[in-house]
């Protein structure tokens, strides 16, 4: 991931991201800073790069040509001609937070502008920025401090920069609640002992008092948090009220995926946090035409997927988001807690090195979905005799899918090998396996049948955003 940083003090950028954890990355390439010195870039003689406010008021302010002409050139060194995310560091920006951290680490490339004096010329902002950020309620000389807080987020989130992934998963504000207390040797220190849970060995026991522990940290200390949390159990709880119809909003919230951004009795509206699918259940046509218009009301953005509870919801989506429908499916899900036999089958885990092979047999989706799939650890392969076979996948909201078996590898039961395997690893992390299907595909729902999912009776239906 680059990051490009538009600034008039690039020293200040580079030695913030130089140590530790952010060094190293540093090192090994797999993150680049590009600190620009808008100085560089100015026309004037003296190099001048600020000047008085018309109308009046205390101080300079950066002037647009030398910021215009600094971002431009940072477009042409990526080339592509894409609209790359620039975010102006102001306290008058919305509130960084890990959501927005993750949100960003998807990026190939994002640029930062950091203000200095006053701040810059407005028309040079509305010519390059698309995120105001800031990092709190209170004022910093300029918006390299901010930079380098950002940066060191969002870099920690791209796969390769730390050890060790689960690290990221568990930690505060990657789920719902702060993270439990941890401890390391000794056992015993100025007379306090390790809580005797964490010495038992026994997972399921370690994995309960860690939760109770979060839940009462968060609480105390971040009530605000906790408030969140709870709302989200309870509309989970009313979610599973009808279980097969709404399991995938369910476990979206139970795997702490998602942002609860509407919910009442008359329909719920879910984020997941990474890619910004929606998914909406309402009782009625125009409790959805609401929930929408206050979603856009409070500055939401329409994403690339949404997924409807209710057919009725067709005229709304396409009035209020402007999405079109793309797919209906019924929505499969495993509700045992034992998983199906599995038969000795050499399954693996595939890299983005297979990325071709996916493109080659799945056109359900784009390449940047299945690079981040595969990126993720998310793509399993069956292979015969060494060769590739066929695979399975796990969507970014959850759902098990993408199962393809190779023409010449079907009628061996590959893909009931391969779904039976997704089944396992999804119940050994603690979740429900559900997945999609289209109703007309026979095949398809016969394997569910016999794999023993339900299938919802109620239908769920897709939209993609008009592009
Ligand atoms: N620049 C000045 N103050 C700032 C703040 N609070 N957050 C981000 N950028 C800033």
């Amino acid at each position: 991931m680059n990051f490009h940083v538009l600034t008039l003090f690039p020293e200040l950028v580079t030695a913030g991201l130089s140590g530790s954890m952010i060094g190293r990355a540093l090192e090994k390439g797999s993150i680049r800073i590009n600190a620009v010195n808008i100085r560089d870039f100015t026309e004037d003689k003296h190099k001048k790069t600020d000047d008085y406010i018309y109308g009046g008021g205390a101080g300079l302010l950066l002037q647009a040509q030398p910021v215009y002409d600094a971002y431009k050139s940072v477009l042409a060194g990526i080339g592509g001609g894409r609209k790359i995310r620039t975010v102006y560091l102001t306290p008058q920006g919305r509130t960084f937070h890990q959501g927005m951290a993750q949100e960003l680490a998807q990026e190939e490339d994002l640029i930062f502008l950091c203000g200095h004096y006053e701040g810059v010329d407005e028309r040079v902002l509305e010519q390059v920025v698309t995120d105001y950020v800031s990092l709190g309620d209170f004022v910093l000389t300029g918006g390299e401090p901010a930079a380098v807080v950002m940066i060191d987020a969002i870099a920690r989130l791209v796969p390769g920069v730390l050890h060790n992934g689960d690290s990221v998963m568990e930690e505060s504000f990657s789920g719902y609640l702060l993270e439990y207390p941890q401890y390391t040797r000794p056992e015993v220190w100025m007379g306090e002992r390790v809580p005797e849970a964490l010495l038992s060995g026994d997972h399921k026991r370690i994995r309960e008092w860690r939760r109770q522990k979060a839940k009462e940290r968060t609480r105390c200390r971040r009530p605000d948090l906790y408030a969140a949390y709870e709302a989200l159990m309870q509309c989970r709880r009313e979610l599973l009220q009808n279980k097969l119809h709404h399991m995938d909003m369910a476990e979206l919230i139970y795997r702490e995926k998602a942002e609860l951004l509407y919910h009442d009795r008359e329909g719920t509206l879910l984020r997941e946090r990474k890619s910004g699918t929606l998914m909406i259940t309402v009782k009625s046509k125009e409790a959805g035409e609401r929930i929408l218009e206050s979603f856009l009301a409070q500055g939401g953005e329409v994403p690339k997927l949404l997924t409807a509870k209710q057919a009725f919801m067709e005229e709304v989506i396409e009035k209020c988001l402007h999405m079109t429908l793309s797919s209906c499916d019924l929505q499969a899900v495993y509700t045992r807690k034992e998983a199906p036999p599995i038969k000795q089958q050499d399954i693996r885990q595939l890299g983005a090195e297979y990325l071709e092979v996916l493109l080659a047999h799945y056109d359900l989706t784009d390449e940047a979905y299945l690079l981040d799939r595969l990126s993720n650890g998310a793509v399993f392969g069956i292979f015969v005799d060494n060769t590739l076979a066929g695979f399975i996948g796990e969507h970014a909201e959850g759902s098990m899918g993408m199962l393809t078996v190779f023409p010449a590898y079907r009628r061996r039961g590959l893909g009931t090998a391969l779904e039976s395997f997704m089944i396992h690893r999804t119940l050994q992390k603690g979740y429900t396996p559900f997945g999609y299907v289209v109703e007309e595909n026979k095949a398809s729902v016969k394997l569910q049948e016999k794999l023993g999912l339900y299938m919802a009776k109620e239908k769920v239906w897709w939209y993609e955003k008009n592009m």
